[in-house]
């Protein structure tokens, strides 16, 4: 459990923090009321449905139901943890950070994190003057101007080279005090038989860079035609493929500027390209692009431009990593290259003004589909169309109305399928499995299956609870130990029921923590719904959520007293006047409601 000391500490930084300036540096508002409106930076949309109550503190999306305090906004649109959204809010409003007390484990973890990094830089400097200012760099320097690259760019991009003698890092990092043991954690060298040597070697080395521009890890390209090709650090404390991006951190200027990010697969394309001037480009390593990877670009653009090798298995990963970007809201184009196999090689046959020319030629994520379907299924027959279909049919699904009308009127004379059908697939197609990725939280669609009222009454009173926990503890007592009609508002209103009773202030952190994010966003949903005065009577609200227990206490109590007639149980009539009784209940509260709408 948290300290106090920490909990007064994020109390100060969130009074400190004005959620309307934080949220308005990077979403454009408008005021609407008393609550501030933009188009919601976590899902695709056209008109605002995402708010900002600064009085209140919070943020919600009526469109996707992201929301909470601005720790929350801030851990989102960064894609940080919520605790280093504190820390970053903090440090920028200059609060100090009391001295947490760290487990042991924890100050080991940092040591080891920033000794990583210290010998990473080291690593980089070591290899690029191995390649600039030794004898052993000459094999490098060739093999670098055999590609175009001189020495401007193997300085930008501090590009090395690895020597083919087998300890020759290893011993120079010894002489300075480098351990084996972080040697061999960072992965610079490898074990066999008791020994360890470099693990790179004879290679140019290409150094990998955090978004901050710290070094985190190496890919080794060999000179000639060797296994593997490239070699690259392995996973550590630094280094996750999934959430890099080579080139980002040099590669970000250019992208806030051009407003778009050209995504190459290979080092090489993503230096070419800056090489020749090209400079937002950045390339995913090799892997299948990741949501983690998305989420970075994001950061910087809201359009990505695939520009992957012009083989199958590019063609065939750019069709998955458009899968993962679908639904993110970014504008998406696709660049396939005529001539050569991947942009390196195009940029270094036709110049950068010709790729510049491709670039704005790029396709549509629509047209890219539908020459894909038609390359990779044979659409003379009916298996083929229907699959053809099949495969585009997610791509359909969320274009806008007059793309879609497009994409219909050529697929139905491309592939000779009826208009009608087609939009019915596409009336029918759920696509939740491809988007679950992509949803900030995944249980969301079970909220949809409550009723909207008892949801609207159930937040009216949680709002009520928020500011005088005493309706908590009043509703809490009303619907006693049956099941709420909506178990996560139930959580909520005995959360606030209990902070009542003890005395604490309520604390989206611990709703948080201990209730999970689901329930952060309804709170903030509550606190952000402007109501109109009289219909949040919290007796009201209560009735109506006791209506719905009820209902559904009855409909229960009805079904089993079925299953026991038809079983013989004896007991069966039991279950009936329970029913029954219930069924009283019900009447009567309804004819409270009507008693008290004749009176108003
Ligand atoms: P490519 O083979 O397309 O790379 O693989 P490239 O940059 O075009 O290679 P060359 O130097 O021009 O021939 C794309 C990316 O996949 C990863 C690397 O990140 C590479 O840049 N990869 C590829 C590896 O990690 N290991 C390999 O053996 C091959
Ligand atoms: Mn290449």
């Amino acid at each position: 459990m948290r300290s106090a000391e920490m909990d007064a500490f994020v109390a100060r930084v969130r009074d400190a923090s004005d959620i309307l300036s934080v949220v308005a540096s990077y979403v454009p508002l408008k005021k609407k009321g008393g609550n501030y409106w933009g188009c919601c930076p976590f899902h695709s949309e056209k008109t605002p449905s995402f708010s900002v109550a600064p009085e209140k503190g919070f943020f919600y999306c009526f469109g996707c139901h992201a929301g909470g305090n601005v720790f929350k906004f801030i851990s989102m649109i960064e894609n940080i943890s919520y605790f280093d959204a504190i820390r970053s809010q903090a440090e920028k409003l200059g609060i100090p950070m009391p001295d947490r007390e760290k487990s042991e484990k924890d100050v080991e973890k940092e040591r080891k994190i920033a000794d990583l990094q210290r010998m990473m830089e080291m690593a980089k400097s070591f290899f690029h003057n191995c390649l600039v200012k030794t004898k052993y760099g000459t094999a490098g320097l060739q093999y670098f101007a055999g590609r175009g690259i001189g020495a401007d760019v193997i300085k930008e991009f501090g590009l090395g080279f690895a020597p083919s003698a087998p300890g020759k890092l290893r011993d120079a990092f010894k002489k300075r005090g480098v351990s084996e043991r972080l040697l061999l954690e960072g992965g610079l060298v490898a074990e066999r038989q008791n020994s360890v040597y470099d693990k790179f070697r004879n290679r140019v080395m290409i150094p990998i860079a955090d978004d901050r521009g710290r070094v985190v890890g190496f890919g080794g390209r060999v000179l000639g035609d060797g296994q593997p090709k490239y070699l690259n650090s392995p996973e550590t404390l630094l280094f996750n493929k999934r959430r890099l991006l080579f080139g980002l951190d040099r590669a970000k200027k250019a992208i806030r500027e051009e407003g778009k990010v050209i995504l190459v697969e290979g080092y090489m394309d993503a230096i070419s390209l800056s090489a020749a001037g090209i400079k937002n480009v950045v390339a995913s390593l090799g892997t299948a692009f990741t949501s983690e990877q998305c989420r970075l670009l994001l950061r910087c653009t809201d359009e990505i431009c695939f520009c992957y090798d012009s083989d199958e298995a590019g063609q065939r990963a750019t069709m998955r990593a458009l899968s993962i970007v679908r639904s993110t809201g970014a504008r998406v184009r696709v660049l396939i290259v005529p001539d050569g196999k991947d942009p390196d090689e195009f940029v270094r046959k036709h110049g950068a003004d010709a790729f510049r020319k491709l670039l704005k030629e790029a396709r549509s994520i629509g047209d890219f589909h539908l020459e894909y379907v038609q390359r990779t299924n044979d659409i003379r027959t009916l298996d083929g169309k229907n699959k053809a279909l099949k495969a585009l049919l997610p791509v359909l699904k969320e274009s806008n109305p007059v793309e879609q009308n497009e994409y219909i009127q050529r697929l139905r004379s491309t592939l000779g399928i009826d208009e009608g059908i087609i939009r019915q697939e596409i009336a029918m197609y759920h696509d939740d499995g491809m988007r679950a990725e992509y949803r900030p939280r995944a249980e969301r669609p079970s909220v949809r299956t409550v009723d909207d009222a008892v949801r609207r009454a159930g937040r009216a009173l949680l709002r009520g609870a928020w500011h005088d926990p005493g309706v908590a503890v009043m509703v809490v007592a009303e619907m006693g130990e049956e099941p709420f009609p909506y178990p996560l508002h139930e959580k909520l209103l005995r959360y606030l029921a209990e902070c009542a009773e003890t005395g604490h202030s309520p604390s989206e952190e611990v709703i948080e923590e201990t209730l999970g994010a689901e329930a952060e966003e309804e709170i903030s949903h509550a606190l952000i719904e402007e109501v109109p005065e009289k219909k949040d009577s919290y007796e009201a609200c209560l009735r109506v959520l006791l209506l719905a227990q009820l209902r559904k206490a009855f409909e229960e109590s009805r079904l089993r007293a079925d299953a026991m007639e038809r079983e013989g149980n004896s007991n069966f009539l039991q279950e009936l006047s329970k029913s029954q009784r219930i069924k009283q209940r019900i009447d009567e509260l309804n004819q409270q409601i009507k008693t008290e709408e004749t009176n108003e």
